[in-house]
């Protein structure tokens, strides 16, 4: 299981060292998951010689956004150098409220991509639909349009490096999950997209992560979906509580098979 978090536009370094502190100090036990937590850029690198000093932290670090060029005259961007340099395993590309508040393309999420496993971190695209596209009944439409522009980027060796995170814009902050069953159903569609393109052996190793309401409390019907590798979480990451609820769940649900 690979549980992320997204905590968005929320807490200054200082707050961000004391919350993987203490989710470290929480979390020690040997659990078998791995979990990244995407902050603000200003935490970065506090949080990686944190991390370091502290004898390396099982948290990895990511950021929520990059730009596609490694290094130029791009004023207020941040490039995929900068943040490897920073000690960032993972970074966000695509998500809903990029797409929808900073007008980010599928043409943009694209270059992300590529810019990013050219600098050996892994993308997290964040792909999902509206709620008026879902009641006009174009789920899987908008999906393929929002995969098939990043699809060339990706060579099959890729695959492994890659994580596609399901969230529905109309469950992202809204208090209101997808079911299991849809969630499943968009993971199969996504599964079968990645098997079509690039092989099942490939298409298999990539994970598929859902997003979008997920809390400690209405986490146990989605981790009996099978297609799940694990949740991306918002809201509920910015609590260490709550967090680490989730994270021990996902643990546990590996070490029952399911
Ligand atoms: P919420 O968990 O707050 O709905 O946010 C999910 C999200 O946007 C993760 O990227």
């Amino acid at each position: 299981m690979l549980i992320g978090a997204n905590w968005k536009m929320h807490k200054t370094v200082h707050e961000s060292v004391d919350f993987f502190r203490a989710l470290a100090a929480d979390i020690l036990l040997d659990l078998d998951v791995e979990v990244f937590i995407c902050v603000p850029f200003t935490a970065l690198w506090a949080l990686s010689q944190a991390s370091a000093a502290a004898g390396g932290w099982p948290i990895a670090l990511g950021a929520q956004n990059v730009f596609w060029e490694d290094e130029g005259p791009y004023t207020g961007e941040v490039s995929p150098v900068m943040l490897r340099d920073s000690g960032c395993k993972y970074a966000i590309v695509g998500h809903s409220e990029r797409r929808q508040k900073f007008s980010e393309t599928a043409a943009h999420t694209a270059k992300k991509v590529a810019a990013l496993l050219r600098n050996r971190v892994r993308p997290v695209l964040c792909i999902g639909e509206t709620w008026e596209e879902k009641a006009k009944g174009i789920t899987e439409q908008v999906l393929v349009r929002q995969l098939e522009p990043v699809f060339p980027m990706l060579r099959t060796e890729d695959l492994p490096e890659c994580v596609f995170a399901y969230e529905p814009v109309w469950a992202i902050g809204t208090g209101r999950r997808a079911s299991a069953c849809q969630a499943a159903e968009a993971h199969r569609f996504i599964r079968l997209l990645l098997h079509d393109r690039f092989g099942v052996e490939a298409g298999e190793r990539a994970k598929i992560l859902y997003g979008g309401s997920v809390t400690e409390k209405n986490l146990s019907e989605l981790l009996e979906i099978d297609e799940l590798d694990g949740v991306f979480v918002g809201g509920a990451s910015l609590e260490v509580q709550s967090f680490s609820t989730i994270i021990r769940r996902c643990a546990q649900r590996g070490t029952e098979g399911s």
